[in-house]
């Protein structure tokens, strides 16, 4: 049993002391590399799961009720397990978790009454997919050892923020949190629900740099970005039958669309073009194409899809100065959060001293570092 199991079986215990735990469960965080909102258009994603996970313990609960513990947030639920059909979002941190349950009860799983202490060590808003994350571990703790089929489990944890937290996100960040593999990255097709492994060349290191800050702008957004883009497939669709989503759109198609969807439209048909060309140059080790395609990829998020934001724009300006760096852009989501780079082996310390000088004198914060290592996918660990 690994250090981080133990520490929270101490700790679930200490605050259920009356209740024997019955197991823990992991399930990672994640950075995307390139396909960036791309999911929800069925395309291509390539993220890795990253060695920052959220645990959650489980033990038998009495009197009939689902108590949740949330050590990060240093709070506490409690819902009867009968009332789970009916229950209702509180607009926090809890709706992932009740959500997850909800949909446990609905796919026909049913809850049993259950204490879960809840520790993540993925930074919350930080885009590295806390949330998923949750989702998932929250997940596997309730099933115990009920078998779910990995596909199944991870559309009911996107199915869990898609109805109870009302975000209407696609499957990437789900997705890898149960499929993720060691050393690997995973090229998704978003529609077949299929992956391929890919081995990243040697000569890589992969950093996350937090902006340490999450524009209020971005749920809004993110529901507009989807609607957008469903209304340019509707667009093209007119002329064109066959397209279902823009992920079967071509730039020809684009002068069918007007206005604001047609930007939204085109980086969507170029992200997933940049996708199938970022495998291609990892494997033929081609680390400059690489890095160029995260530019290009940032870009086209900045100017196309209009999702990055002062301080992401900033950090990946900083990062293409710095000798070493082969590319950079902002991962996840948006409007703050990570940016992703890739380095040359060695040259870590000296990019983080001068992205976080960089960035102190600009905005007066000091950004975080996460070192990448492409981590395997949620199970149980105790
Ligand atoms: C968030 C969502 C994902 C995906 C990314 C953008 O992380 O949860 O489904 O859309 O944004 O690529």
């Amino acid at each position: 049993m690994d250090g981080a199991a133990r520490g929270l079986i101490d700790a679930f215990q200490e605050r259920f002391p009356d209740s024997a735990c019955a197991g823990v469960w992991r399930a990672p965080g994640r950075v995307n590399l390139i396909g960036e909102h791309t999911d929800y258009n069925l395309g291509f994603v390539l993220p890795v799961a990253l060695d920052m996970a959220c645990y959650v313990a489980r033990g038998p609960a009495a009197g009939g009720r689902l108590n949740v513990h949330s050590r990060n947030m240093n709070d506490a639920r409690s819902w009867p397990v009968s009332a789970l059909p009916t229950l209702q979002p509180s607009k926090d941190w809890s709706d992932y978790v009740a959500g997850v349950a909800v949909q446990l009860v609905k796919a026909g799983y049913p809850v049993e009454p259950s204490n879960l202490f809840i520790h993540s060590a993925v930074p919350f808003g930080g885009g590295l997919s806390s949330s998923a994350s949750l989702e998932v571990s929250v997940a596997l703790a309730l099933l115990g050892d009920r078998v779910m089929d990995r596909v199944e489990l991870a559309k009911l944890a996107r199915r869990a923020e898609n109805e109870f937290a009302g975000m209407p996100c696609g499957i990437m960040d789900q997705y890898i949190s149960v499929f993720g593999q060691e050393d690997s990255a995973l090229k998704i097709d978003c529609r077949s629900l299929e992956f391929e492994v890919v081995r990243l060349p040697a000569g890589i290191e992969i950093v996350a740099v937090n902006t340490m800050v999450k524009h209020e702008l971005g749920g809004t957004a993110y529901r507009e970005r989807v609607a957008e883009c469903a209304a340019a497939a509707e667009a093209i669709r007119r002329r064109h039958p066959e397209v279902a989503s823009l992920r079967d759109a071509n730039l020809d198609q684009l002068e069918l669309i007007d206005g604001v969807p047609r930007q939204r439209a085109r980086h969507i048909i170029t992200e997933n073009r940049r996708v199938e060309d970022f495998v291609a140059a990892s494997a033929r080790g081609d680390l400059a194409a690489m890095g160029a395609l995260f530019v290009a990829s940032h870009r086209s998020l900045q100017h196309d899809y209009e999702v990055s934001c002062e301080e992401l724009d900033f950090l990946v300006e900083t990062a293409t100065a710095i000798p070493g760096v082969y590319g950079s852009r902002m991962t996840g989501g948006g409007f703050g959060g990570c940016t992703v780079n890739l380095l040359e082996p060695g040259t870590s310390a000296r990019f983080q001293e001068a992205m976080a000088k960089a960035y102190r004198d600009r905005f007066a914060i000091e950004p975080r570092f996460y070192p990448c290592k492409p981590s395997h996918g949620a199970r149980r660990i105790a």
